[in-house]
């Protein structure tokens, strides 16, 4: 069993999609362990995707993130991280195939209607940096 970070962005909640998005989840067979609805300040997009910090993209993605509310999720199931990534598809969602999220929900790069964490240690951060540690428990 592993765990991975999910979000909803802000143009997929402001656009109503995020029951279609909880009903994929649900029949790929991951399981939502953990779930809130909240608003980033730029301090908190900031921080989330401190990675990306000096990429050109970085101020344009931080606006995109705090422009409304999104939806952050803990997924589990076996091989987790693999399996949402392959569900949400590539980062582009204009060239994300249709049965993909981002594909089916994105409109282009940025807008890209989900995240989800790309490896073991991202995922360690990101569920820390939203959920406490009595949240992730005991489900
Ligand atoms: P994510 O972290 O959100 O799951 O997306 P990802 O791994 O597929 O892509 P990543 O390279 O980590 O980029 C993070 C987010 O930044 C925005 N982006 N904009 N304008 C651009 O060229 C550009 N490139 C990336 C997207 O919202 C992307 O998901
Ligand atoms: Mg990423």
């Amino acid at each position: 069993m592993q765990r991975t970070f999910a979000l909803i962005k802000p143009d997929a909640v402001a656009a109503g999609h995020q029951s279609a998005i909880l009903s994929r989840i649900q029949s790929e067979g991951l399981r939502v362990v953990a779930l809130k609805s909240l608003r980033l300040s730029k301090a908190q997009a900031e921080g989330f995707y401190h990675v990306h910090a000096e990429r050109p993209f970085f101020g344009d993605l931080v606006t995109f993130m705090t422009e409304g509310p999104i939806v952050a999720m803990a997924l589990e199931g076996e091989d987790a991280i693999r399996r949402w990534r392959d569900l949400m598809g590539p980062t582009d969602a204009a060239a994300a195939p249709a049965d993909t999220l981002r594909g089916q929900f994105g409109t282009n790069i940025e807008r890209n209607a989900t995240h989800g964490s790309d490896a073991t240690d991202t995922a360690a951060f990101e569920l820390g940096f939203f959920f406490s540690g009595l949240e992730l428990a005991g489900l």
